[in-house]
């Protein structure tokens, strides 16, 4: 089973993730990272509103990404470590993508933050009539896997469809956010849907915060999980290791 770290902006970064990883994940993500002078621009937007947000200049953000890979595969090398990352184009992608020791970089069609949304990245990249070919420029010219981040069930996208484009574009990765509106809990049909519809290796997403619903994520037949606000703390108070 793949268990993830999810990314959060702001929070996971190596440090971050050296302390949780023990608690049985295989599978750490760094970011999210904004990598071209737009997305920096949205991200400098969303700090000044006050919501959390990794910060780095272009000149950096290359480099950092490099040196907190290394800073984990030094203390924990059987764990794969990944990037999401948010870009206009797919060159500052696919340059993550080549960074040494990177094992996967994983494209954000998932943020909602309104300035991200306002430059066509995160959420907005569901709608590109190019979406298929943007990701399989990603994966012809990197050396890591790639994994591609949706969130599910967003108007005006039908998430079943997408996972089909996601898969034939040549990704590696389906994250799925299987975000429901109104609801508290995971999309479990629609995981299972998907989870039937696809061959390409599906991590599912959002609410797994009990050994309850792990079970629940589990049964849908997806490859891997990944959680975010469960590990917020540092700490996960429910037990992963058994799966
Ligand atoms: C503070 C915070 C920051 C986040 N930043 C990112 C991000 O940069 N990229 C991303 O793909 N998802 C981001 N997410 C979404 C999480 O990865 C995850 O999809 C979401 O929280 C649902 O999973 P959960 O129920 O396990 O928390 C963020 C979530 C939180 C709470």
């Amino acid at each position: 089973m793949i268990k993830v770290v999810a990314p959060m902006a702001g929070i996971t970064n190596a440090d971050f993730l050296k302390k949780v990883i023990p608690y049985g994940f295989n599978v750490a993500t760094l970011g999210g990272y904004s990598l071209d002078a737009p997305t920096i621009d949205a991200s400098k937007k969303i700090i000044e509103r006050g919501r959390s947000e990794f910060d780095f200049p272009l000149s950096e953000i290359f480099t950092h990404i490099e040196n907190e890979v290394e800073s984990i595969k030094k203390v924990h090398n059987n764990v794969k470590v990944s990037a999401n990352v948010r870009a206009t184009t797919a060159q500052p992608i696919i340059d993550v993508g080549n960074i040494k020791d990177l094992d996967i970089v994983e494209i954000n069609c998932h943020c909602r933050q309104k300035e991200i949304l306002d430059i066509g990245c995160g959420q907005k990249m569901l709608n590109r009539q190019d979406l298929g070919d943007f990701i399989s420029d990603v994966v012809d010219n990197v050396n890591s896997e790639v994994s591609v981040k949706i969130r599910a069930n967003v108007e005006g996208t039908d998430t079943l469809k997408l996972a089909s484009l996601i898969e034939d574009s040549g990704a590696d990765y389906l994250h799925v956010d299987a975000m429901k509106k109104g609801v508290f809990e995971a999309d479990w049909e629609l995981l299972t849907e998907i989870c039937n519809n696809v061959n390409i290796k599906v991590i599912g997403n959002n609410s797994v915060n009990s050994q309850v619903n792990l079970q629940k994520m589990i049964d849908t037949g997806v490859d891997g999980f990944s959680i975010a606000r469960s590990v917020i703390s540092g700490n996960l108070d429910f037990n992963i290791t058994d799966f």
